[in-house]
């Protein structure tokens, strides 16, 4: 059995990844959040509703654990966890703190799943990659193997861009609509410009210079703007960010 504490966005789109694969697992899911859990139950023959989370805890021999950081503390140490599974996808809480609260579980595993785990295309890093978190994961998408917890907190880093690369899309509409192109129009097309060009990146041979030189003529507009923004500073922002993103995670994890 499969126990899921935390049912919010994530938690759902694991659930549901599972729910929709081969073979799918029997699932028991915390009961709050009742609109979401009680619509995945109704909608997979695999899924139940505990009555409390200790009841997941009891039942299961893997623990899923996906309440937001800041209720982590609480709600681990409101649980008595056996010598059981854990995995936890929680960001930027560290082993040795998942290790003192879930007390005398030992297996325990890291995870960075991303939304398109509910349609099984999520990319996924572990740390450890414990044995249950893998075949966890592997079901919903190819998984990745830190070496160190701290790479796997860079890959959690790495993850903070993705709502910026819309805000970058946004810009480029933005600036269509402002020469007159109609905004619903402005939209669709960089939509679909930017969604063709995300099919190359499919596979694991993306090597992102050759990319960026297929579609950069030599004394082209493609090289003109790539050599404009890093002018601008952008490539820089991008690492002084992600640095700076590293450095709260780090802080947080202090404060914790
Ligand atoms: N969203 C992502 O793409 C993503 C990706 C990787 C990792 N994560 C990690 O996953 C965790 C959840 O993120 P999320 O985006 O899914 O947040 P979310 O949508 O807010 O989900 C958190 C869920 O936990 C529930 N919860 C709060 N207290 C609880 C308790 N005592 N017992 C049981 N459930 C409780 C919340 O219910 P209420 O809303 O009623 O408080 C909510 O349904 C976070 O730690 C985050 O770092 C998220």
């Amino acid at each position: 059995m499969l126990g899921v504490v935390g049912v919010g966005a994530i938690g759902a789109a694991i659930v549901t990844g599972l729910s929709e694969g081969s073979d799918p697992p029997e699932i028991l899911l915390s009961p709050r959040s009742a609109r979401v859990v009680s619509k995945l139950a109704a909608a997979y023959p695999n899924v139940r509703i505990a009555d409390s989370n200790q009841a997941v805890v009891d039942r299961s021999d893997v623990v899923l654990l996906c309440v937001r950081p800041a209720d982590a503390r609480a709600v681990m140490s409101a649980l008595q966890f056996r010598n059981q599974s854990l995995i936890s996808v929680m960001a930027g809480i560290p082993l040795s703190l998942l290790r003192e609260l879930a007390s005398p579980a030992k297996d325990i595993a890291r995870a960075i799943p991303l939304p398109s785990v509910a349609v099984r295309r999520g990319i996924t890093p572990l740390f450890p990659a414990t044995e249950f978190a893998r075949r966890l994961f592997e079901r919903l998408g190819p998984v990745v193997e830190a070496r160190d917890e701290t790479t796997f907190d860079h890959f959690s880093a790495a993850t903070a861009t993705i709502a910026a690369h819309f805000l970058y899309l946004n810009q480029i509409s933005n600036w269509l609509a402002a020469h007159g192109v109609a905004q619903s129009e402005a939209q669709h097309y960089v939509s679909a410009m930017f969604a063709e060009i995300a099919v190359s990146l499919h596979g694991h041979n993306s090597d992102f210079e050759t990319l960026m030189r297929e579609h950069a003529t030599p004394g082209g507009i493609n090289e003109l703007f790539c050599r404009v923004v890093g002018e601008e500073g952008v490539w820089t922002a991008v690492d002084t960010g992600l640095d700076r993103v590293r450095q709260t995670l780090a802080d947080r994890q202090r404060d914790l």
